[in-house]
């Protein structure tokens, strides 16, 4: 309560917004707390309030004023295509936007798997070059928080954790933190002793989906999907999409908007 917040830029690249609508609903801890006490959020295209130069302005000034202070949270990633103009907040290349930003930040969290692997906007034959953050920005740690959105509480809970213990937390091979990333969804599943019966739901609606049973053959990527569903949950722990009865279609891995079909039959 007595250190002083942590300035937070929040830039968007291309995305569709989902993360922050994700982060927004973060329950422990509060986002509320989390924007009002635990960080000051700067700078974020979409919540904030400012708009135009004066928003503008104020990238510059958290620069020069938080020097190597500053947490950078990136969504979205740039397209690097023809110099960059299919995305262009504030009138220019968000490459150029993201790159200045980057340089003076203490670290850069790539949020959602657009920042982390590129997602739908880098499907084949990815015409805009949709990039990953991690590609662009190559002499600082980018810490992935991946997910199609990530889950709120794993995004507020990285943040706590570099507050509190003012350190980045420990990564896995791929730049994920492995407090969230360490497990495949298969590995908590609750359907699991159904896998490990053979008891499979064979079609939608048959009696083995009224019973809850492995959603395996019908295209569950939960046994190749490094993600805390299955342990920390939605909506406060509420659910999960195996819970509500469809399979994990790996929205947190690398290239699964390739990897489909999402549905086996
Ligand atoms: Fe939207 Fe998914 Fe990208 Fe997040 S990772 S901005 S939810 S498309
Ligand atoms: Fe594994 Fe998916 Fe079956 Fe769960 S529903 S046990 S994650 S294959
Ligand atoms: Fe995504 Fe699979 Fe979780 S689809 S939301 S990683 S259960």
């Amino acid at each position: 309560e007595t250190k002083p917040r942590i300035p937070v830029i929040w830039l968007h690249g291309l995305e569709c917004t989902c993360c922050t609508e994700s982060f927004i609903r973060s329950a422990h801890p509060l986002v509320k707390d989390v924007v009002l006490s635990m960080i000051s959020l700067d700078y974020d295209d979409t919540i904030m309030a400012a708009a135009g130069h004066q928003a503008e302005a104020i990238l510059e000034e958290v620069r020069e004023t938080h020097k190597g202070e500053y947490i950078l949270a990136v969504e979205g990633n740039p397209p690097l295509k023809d110099g960059g103009v299919y995305c262009l907040p504030g009138g220019r290349p968000f490459v150029d936007k993201l790159t200045e930003m980057a340089a003076d930040a203490r670290a850069v969290i790539a949020w959602g798997s657009c920042a982390s692997w590129g997602c739908v906007q880098a499907a084949k034959p990815n015409p805009t070059q949709a990039t990953p953050v991690h590609q662009v920005v190559t002499d600082k740690p980018v810490i992935k928080v991946p997910g199609c959105p990530p889950i709120a509480e794993v995004m507020t809970g990285v943040l706590t954790y570099m507050l509190t213990f003012e350190r980045l937390p420990q990564l896995d091979r791929h730049g994920r933190p492995k407090m969230f990333y360490a497990q495949r969804i298969h590995d908590k599943c609750y359907r699991r002793p159904h896998f490990d019966a053979g008891q499979y739901v064979e079609s939608w609606d048959d009696e083995g989906a009224r019973k809850g049973y492995c959603l395996y053959k019908m295209g569950c990527k939960g046994p190749t999907t490094y993600n805390a569903c299955s342990t920390v949950g939605w909506n406060e722990g509420v659910s999960f999409p195996i819970q509500s009865g469809h399979g994990c279609i790996g929205c947190s891995e690398d290239a699964f908007w390739d990897k489909g079909p999402f549905y086996e039959r």
